[in-house]
């Protein structure tokens, strides 16, 4: 059985101050109990600068922390670029990678995700590997053979340290828009990406969980994290209010 996974991205949002505001609220909601008590992984993917705060803060809690990207090499001449052993330094569990928006904005493509997915492991943290299909992509039908060549990207690179991942389905067109596929829909993509995890390790695909993401808000969590293959979520704006986070880390119960 795989356990529950909720990951806040807080993308480009936040200050000193709303993030303690916020993350009181988190903590005095019972989020952290929640994760304790149901062996839930929560966790909050939050920029850079905020790092020493958010770990201070969530030190003693049971939500873990992480950053929302990395630099693929180890250190260098790369400015504005952050390692993975830099993010280890404020005990960064989990790093996203490959999310739509640095694939749209900053040209990632399918080589550049793997290798930060590498560097993350290789800092003994857990890369959440994004994929997923733009809105042109969906309605040329096309959903499948976008998400399969963005996974085996990585599973050509990183073999058998597929285990160690975390997998997020993101359809473009679902972030931030509010609209969303069908909990069967979706099921069927992250069935498809686990079958693809099983023809590369049985028992990888097992245990590996594959998150949800795109307007995942508590209205409409319960039916898409009740779908066999969809393991948990990862939240963006719904992970800026503490009662919506709360209901989306509730919602599978
Ligand atoms: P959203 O973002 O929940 O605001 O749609 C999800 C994401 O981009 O990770």
């Amino acid at each position: 059985m795989r356990p529950l996974t909720i990951i806040g991205n807080w993308k480009m949002n936040g200050s000193l101050e709303s993030n303690q505001a916020l993350i009181q609220s988190i903590l005095s909601l019972g989020v952290s109990e929640f994760a304790k008590n149901s062996k839930a992984q929560v966790a909050l993917c939050v920029p850079y600068p905020y790092l020493p705060q958010v770990s201070h803060l969530l030190n003693q809690s049971s939500i873990a922390w992480g950053a929302q990207d990395v630099s693929d090499h180890p250190n260098g001449a790369y400015t504005g670029d952050v390692s993975a052993k830099m993010l280890q330094d404020f005990g960064c569990r989990y790093v996203i990678v490959g999310h739509s928006e640095r694939r749209q904005f900053h040209q990632e493509g399918d080589g550049l995700v793997a290798r930060k997915a590498k560097a993350t492991l290789q800092a003994n943290m857990t890369p959440i590997i994004c994929v997923g299909e733009t809105e042109s992509e969906h309605d040329d039908g096309k959903t499948l053979v976008v998400v399969r060549r963005q996974l085996q990207a990585v599973l050509d690179l990183l073999q058998g340290q597929i285990a160690s991942c975390i997998i997020a389905y993101e359809p473009v067109w679902a972030i931030g828009t509010g609209k969303v596929p069908s909990p069967q829909q979706a099921q069927d993509v992250h069935r498809e990406l686990r079958l693809q995890l099983a023809k590369f390790d049985d028992e990888a695909a097992s245990k590996v969980a594959i998150l949800y993401g795109g307007s995942l808000k508590p209205d409409n969590a319960k039916d898409l994290l009740a779908m066999p293959d969809i393991d948990g979520g990862l939240v963006g704006g719904a992970s800026l209010n503490a009662e919506d986070f709360l209901a989306l880390c509730q919602a599978s119960q």
